[in-house]
């Protein structure tokens, strides 16, 4: 069920701690995101999971091998791709795959066959024989991205794959990288502090700060903690009578954790946006209460983004 597990992982650095006692699970073909600021760990874990540095606590299991003492059988199940890009750009894509799929100890048929396939989901077949160095940023980090999945990895782990992209880039690459998961069940470990993108691909986020995991859910769930959707309604002025009617009726709303009601304008915070206002307004409507109109604001990931860390950050 799960595709990697990782129990209790501390690591330091000499004096500096980089993983604190970090636990996740990773449900197997799942897209699953490591969100935090720069220096919270994120790049250390993605290498211990790759098996590139060793834990000084704690145990991390692939596909239920430990990556400590399995760690030969753990490379062959493992796709990595770092933000530093590892493509020689003096060769072509074909080149660069030839090499790779040399050093993972594939044939020159299956090099070829999944060369092939993977460079025209990319969308880099036609580019294939040109040198990488005429390649643009975001075409690098599809071949990058393309040369991790060669051996067919039941998990791919993206380190800030879309930094320094531009948004057409990052839907691109990820429409890409969404349709392999699918087509082939590959589960995907990344990290970004790209949030909004996350949104409606991740199925789960770990915020991740200072080596700590401060709290891990799914993109709705995290967001509906914050209770931060903002709900305005403007209407023509209520008299006292009715504004203690409304007051009564939002008072026994659960989701509603702050109102404030004036006689021109209503103002709502609450988890659940969308459900609330149509409530409301279907309430106010039948009240005889004119609407003049209504916003509703709801909260983001980014917003998720500014509680956990501009806060803790500003504590430090
Ligand atoms: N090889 C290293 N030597 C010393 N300190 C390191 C090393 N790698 C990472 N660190 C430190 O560990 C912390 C976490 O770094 P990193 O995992 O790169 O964070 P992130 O990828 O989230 O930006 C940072 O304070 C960083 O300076
Ligand atoms: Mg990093």
């Amino acid at each position: 069920m799960y595709e990697l597990t990782v129990n209790n992982v501390s690591k330091s650095f000499a004096k500096k701690v980089a993983l604190n006692n970090v636990s996740l699970k990773v449900r197997k073909g799942s897209i699953f995101g490591l969100i935090g600021p720069n220096g919270a760990g994120k790049s250390t874990l993605t290498s211990i999971l790759a098996t590139l540095t060793l834990p000084n606590e704690g145990t991390v299991e692939i596909s239920n091998l430990d990556v400590v003492s399995k760690v030969n059988k753990v490379r062959k199940k493992v796709g990595v791709t770092f933000q530093q890009t590892t493509v020689f750009s003096t060769g072509t894509a074909w080149e660069n795959l030839w090499i790779a799929g040399k050093m993972y100890g594939m044939s020159t048929t299956k090099i070829m066959e999944r060369g092939e396939h993977l460079l025209k989901e990319f969308d880099l077949f036609q580019a294939s024989n040109d040198l990488v160095d005429t390649y643009s940023g975001g075409m690098k980090r599809k071949l990058d991205i393309a040369i991790s999945l060669l051996h067919t990895p039941d998990i791919l782990l993206l380190d800030e794959p879309t930094a320094g992209l531009d948004p057409e880039s990052r839907t691109t690459l990820w429409q890409i990288v969404t349709k392999i998961s699918q087509d082939e069940g590959t589960t995907i470990f990344v990290t970004t502090h790209y949030l909004e993108e996350l949104n409606h691909l991740a199925t789960e986020i770990a915020l991740i700060n200072n080596g700590k995991i401060l709290d891990i859910g799914t993109p709705k769930e995290l967001i509906n903690k914050l209770a931060a959707d903002q709900i305005e309604i403007h209407y023509r002025k209520l008299d006292l009578a009715n504004i203690h009617k409304i007051e009564a009726y939002i008072s026994n709303l659960k989701e509603i954790v702050r109102h404030e009601i004036k006689p021109t304008v209503l103002t709502i915070m609450t988890s659940h946006g969308q459900q609330i206002l149509s409530e409301l307004l279907k309430y106010l409507i039948q009240s005889n209460v004119e609407i003049k109109f209504s916003e509703l604001k709801q909260a983001t990931l980014n917003d998720v983004y500014l509680a956990n860390f501009n806060e803790k950050e500003a504590e430090l």
